[in-house]
């Protein structure tokens, strides 16, 4: 049975807007990232298919200049926001793991 583990709010990310956070698992960290665009959100974990590195450069910062896509800081792949499927760059069709979460009276929850 998985739990839910609170990670955000939904008012706390910008629209659009991404935030990164890393979580404690049993024995091991987890790091992720949410975005949220035209009000709905996706997670996904912070490890681009090209090299299983972080994405980001900056915290917080997963989005390109006009935040249409997720555009990992590294090599410069570009993901669909709301798939994570690579339509650009050396991981082109490989997609970002999607991490399973629900809403609940407005906040985010990983289920791990
Ligand atoms: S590590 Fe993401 S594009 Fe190379």
């Amino acid at each position: 049975m998985s739990q839910e583990k609170k990670i955000a709010s939904v008012d706390e990310i910008d629209d659009p807007g991404s935030k990164g956070l890393s979580i404690d698992l049993d024995d091991e960290k987890l790091g992720l990232f949410i975005v949220k665009k035209d009000s709905q959100i996706s997670v996904y974990k912070n490890s681009c298919p090209h090299t299983f590195g972080p994405l980001d450069w900056m915290p917080d910062q997963f989005l390109d200049l006009d935040n249409q896509y997720i555009q990992c800081a590294n090599h410069g792949a570009l993901f669909e926001i709301n798939s994570g499927l690579c339509i650009y760059g050396p991981c082109k069709n490989q997609s970002l793991k999607t991490l399973p979460f629900k809403i609940k009276n407005n906040h985010i929850y990983l289920l791990v």
